[in-house]
């Protein structure tokens, strides 16, 4: 039967750190509030000047992880691209990526699920593969959020949450008896809680787009209801995670670790104590690099990955997370 296992990870974040001290000096904040609410002690934002795209984060760390895998560029069949934060409004970041990459016709697609983008990324990579449609395939999560944060003090409880980077997971079709590779994946969304985490404008539902006043009423910046997002997540999360362990028929000890999205550190204490998961078993790096939405999930499994903590044959791990749509899923992967 064909398995879709990861063959190379690769993580890339750009060089200009910024610490909490950093933004308490341009917004009203401070290291303490930051980090108790989220965890967040730094995070990594794109140079101001250069005009440095997610596609350009992601084609740093589409080499590592082709290099890992031991693929050219040409081996890929396809680009599966996940960021909120595209280059340009469109075409979408997976067709600047294939060109960065030097491939002539390679198809190349954007998921547009946020926070989930990697679980929806991986899910789609996985059908492709078992449906014979593809055997090699890239899943891309990179955003960049700096330049389009309102990093004043009227929005300052959003800005401080968000870092740049970019993650990238090589998938390939392996014909195996063993069960391993992607086991489950369980995915939702919910339009109805759209509007509690969104960027309203531009938007083609209005006749201008985008005009002045939406701008003075920061309308063109992120816009998100924390507490009800937080509720949402500590409730959804344990729910998602019993049904994809149900689906892979796996108890919780057969995890050998967990990677949530890295939205808050206080939301995933909260899913380690309500499934009982003990610490070594949860893989959380947000304090190093803020909320980085599609790429979190990918980036934590890559920096896990790279200090030996997971890899070996036969780890089991859950990919979590949800996110603005609202969306959310779980995907159960073991090593094969
Ligand atoms: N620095 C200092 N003070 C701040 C900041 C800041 N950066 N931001 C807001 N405040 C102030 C508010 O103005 C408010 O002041 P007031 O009491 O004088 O009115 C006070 O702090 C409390 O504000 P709340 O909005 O009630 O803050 P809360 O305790 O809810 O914390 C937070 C905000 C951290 C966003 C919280 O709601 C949360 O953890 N939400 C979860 C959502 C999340 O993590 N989203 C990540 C992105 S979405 C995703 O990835 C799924």
């Amino acid at each position: 039967m064909k398995r879709t296992v990861i063959k190379g990870t690769g993580r890339y974040v750009p060089p200009r750190l910024v610490t909490n001290d950093d933004l308490a000096k341009i917004i009203d904040t401070t290291d303490e509030w930051i980090e108790q609410r989220t965890g967040i002690k730094q995070r990594y934002w794109i140079p101001e000047e250069g005009n440095v795209g997610a596609s350009d984060l992601a084609l740093e760390a589409t080499k590592i992880a082709l290099g890992r895998a031991g693929w050219k560029p040409e081996d890929i069949d396809l680009i599966i691209f996940a960021t909120l934060s595209p280059d340009i409004y469109f075409p979408g970041s997976g067709c600047l990526l294939q060109h960065k990459l030097g491939l002539d016709t390679t198809p190349a697609l954007d998921i547009r699920q946020q926070c989930t983008g990697f679980l929806y990324g991986l899910t789609t990579a996985d059908a492709y593969i078992k449906s014979g449609y593809a055997n090699r395939v890239l899943v891309v999560g990179a955003e960049v959020h700096s330049s389009g944060l309102d990093i004043t003090d009227r929005g300052r409880d959003v800005a401080v949450l968000f870092g740049d980077g970019a993650a990238v997971v090589c998938v390939e079709g392996v014909e195996t008896d063993a069960n391993v590779g992607v086991l489950t994946s369980k995915l939702h969304s919910q339009g109805k809680n759209a509007d509690i985490l969104m960027l309203e404008a531009p938007a083609s539902k209005y006749s201008e787009r985008i005009t002045i006043e939406m701008i003075e009423q920061a309308r063109h910046y992120p816009k998100m209801e924390g507490k009800a997002v937080f509720k949402l997540a500590v409730r959804i999360l344990p729910e998602v995670a019993q049904e994809a362990l149900a689906g892979a028929g796996l108890k919780i000890e057969d995890i050998d670790m967990f990677f949530p999205h890295q939205a808050n550190l206080r939301i995933n204490q909260f899913f380690q104590k309500t499934m009982g998961i003990p610490d070594e078993k949860i893989f959380n790096n947000i304090q190093k690099y803020g909320n980085t939405t599609a790429a979190s999930i990918p980036l934590a499994l890559d920096d896990a990955m790279e200090q030996g903590l997971i890899g070996k044959s036969g780890d089991t791990v859950m990919f979590i997370g949800l996110g603005a749509g609202m969306t959310w899923g779980a995907v159960i992967y073991r090593f094969q």
